[in-house]
């Protein structure tokens, strides 16, 4: 029987989590709470920048705060703790008892959502132990090296079409977000997972819609359109898992179809939270990496000069990039006991954020965080890919996808430069750039003659 509440369903759920929580973040940004201020500037693009002003007010009280929704750790040794400390575990604060507990189930989403469980992402063991062996073999380092080449020909074909439009003049910027950014590693997940090309557009869609569902205090509108997104996707994976029963390839969705039909694997709705998170995984914030470090280069020749004279700093350039300006600002954990972080007790049971950003600034790991170089000696020490059991399960496909898609494009178009026009992703906790105009400028000689 259909409840009375299906129409209204979204429109509860959003007001009992999302409508509540802007009502409390904003009157507490007013009355000094930093946590509240925090997600004010990290709301606002033109703002970001007061974020190190909190996180250095933060830092001077020992590295750990009480927010109003949750403690935040923002010292790299507060975050690291967080994330990887047997005190804390993942999953959503919940709500103990009472009549908004029934109506928060009542409303419940059936539909697959990257921050529910059996998502990945807020599960612990023994079950987050089972879905992660049956991904992992896929993106081992050995596994990641056999696609780089891959990867190569990918960033090839699409400068390739960038060439091509730029050589018949037709190009005057070109916005390498839509053009380069997300095709890259959605081209390559999409391979990973068994989705054939023609679909990449369709799914970058649902990415761009569903980008916010890791944001809290969203705006009614926004909310809509993440649910919009989310049930869309839903039906579409749906509908992709069905026709690869039918006709199975040497993917890794097969081969967790596989697994099921064996008996050891997933359920239905674990099969599609594990091939839902590892899709938007793979190119929701490999996007941010090439973006965020486009603009981090261009508008660094300096440090541009260096790489092109020493290619061998690009992996170190990549891991700096992602030091410097992470995909991802934030996590969360609960404690999973009574316990003290920086000095402060947090309770069972309570939230805690971990500013992954901030821990990244850390001056007492990082000289001049706020410098941007490629050599860098400890760059590798950010946290951008979380740490712990929930360690970023695609580190070494994002790193390679950094590296070959940055260097392919900078070798290619060495005088390439920022055009007017760029503009941030107004996501919260995911931090990329939504349109990045450049201009391509001359093409690079031996690239040119390599190609008529
Ligand atoms: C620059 C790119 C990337 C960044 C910055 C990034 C960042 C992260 C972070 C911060 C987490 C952990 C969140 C937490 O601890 O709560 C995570 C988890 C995860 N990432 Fe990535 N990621 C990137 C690329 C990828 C790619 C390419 C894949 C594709 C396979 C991927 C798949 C996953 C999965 C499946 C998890 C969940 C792991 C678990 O909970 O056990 N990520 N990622």
């Amino acid at each position: 029987m259909v409840s009375p509440l299906q129409p209204v369903k979204p429109f509860v759920r959003w007001g009992l989590t999302h409508g509540l929580l802007r009502v409390v973040i904003r009157r507490g940004a007013k009355n000094g709470d930093l946590q509240g201020q925090m997600i004010l500037a990290a709301s606002d693009p033109d703002k970001a920048g007061e974020l190190e002003g909190i996180y250095d007010q933060i830092r001077a009280v020992g590295g750990v705060y009480r927010g109003q929704f949750s403690h935040i750790a923002v010292s790299h040794a507060a975050v690291k703790e967080v994330l990887s400390g047997a005190d804390f575990r993942t999953g959503i604060p919940t709500l103990q008892k009472g009549v908004m507990v029934r109506l928060a189930a009542a409303v419940k989403s059936e539909v697959f959502s990257p921050v529910e469980p059996p998502s990945l992402l807020v599960t612990e063991p023994p079950d987050h132990t089972r879905y992660r062996k049956l991904v992992t073999r896929v993106f081992t380092a050995r596994a990641v090296d056999q696609l780089r080449e891959r990867t190569q020909e990918v960033a090839t074909e699409l400068l390739d079409a960038l060439v091509e439009r730029h050589r018949s003049g037709q190009l005057d910027s070109v916005d390498l977000v839509t053009e380069y950014c997300g095709l890259l590693p959605v081209t390559v997940i999409s391979e990973i997972l068994g989705v054939p090309v023609e679909e990449r557009e369709t799914i970058l869609a649902y990415g761009e819609g569903a980008a916010a569902s890791l944001d809290f205090g969203l705006p009614w509108s926004t909310y809509r359109e993440v649910d919009r997104a989310l049930v869309e996707f839903d039906g579409w994976l749906t509908t992709h898992l069905a026709w690869l029963r039918k006709n199975p390839g040497d993917n890794l969705l097969s081969h967790l179809i596989a697994a099921q039909e064996d008996g050891v694997g997933l359920t239905e709705l674990e099969l599609k939270a594990t091939a839902g998170l590892v899709l938007a995984a793979g190119f929701e914030t490999t996007v941010n990496l090439l973006s965020n470090g486009i603009a981090l280069l261009a508008s660094h020749p300096e440090q541009l000069a260096l790489l092109q004279e020493r290619p061998e700093l690009w992996g170190n350039a990549v891991d700096e990039v992602l030091r410097i300006d992470p995909p991802v600002l934030l996590t969360g954990r609960i404690a999973a006991r009574d316990t003290e972080l920086g000095g402060e007790v947090v309770r069972e049971t309570m939230p805690v954020t971990a500013s992954l950003a901030a821990a990244n600034h850390d001056p007492e790991i990082f000289t001049d965080p706020l410098v941007f170089d490629v050599t860098r000696e400890n760059a590798r020490e950010h946290l951008s890919f979380s740490g712990g059991r929930h360690y970023c399960l695609g580190a070494q496909l994002a790193r390679m996808e950094g590296e070959v898609g940055l260097r392919t494009l900078f070798d290619r178009f060495p005088d390439l430069t920022l055009a007017p026009g760029a503009s941030r992703r107004p996501t919260r906790i995911l931090r990329g750039y939504k349109h990045l105009p450049v201009r391509l400028g001359e093409l690079a000689r031996a690239g040119a003659d390599a190609r008529g």
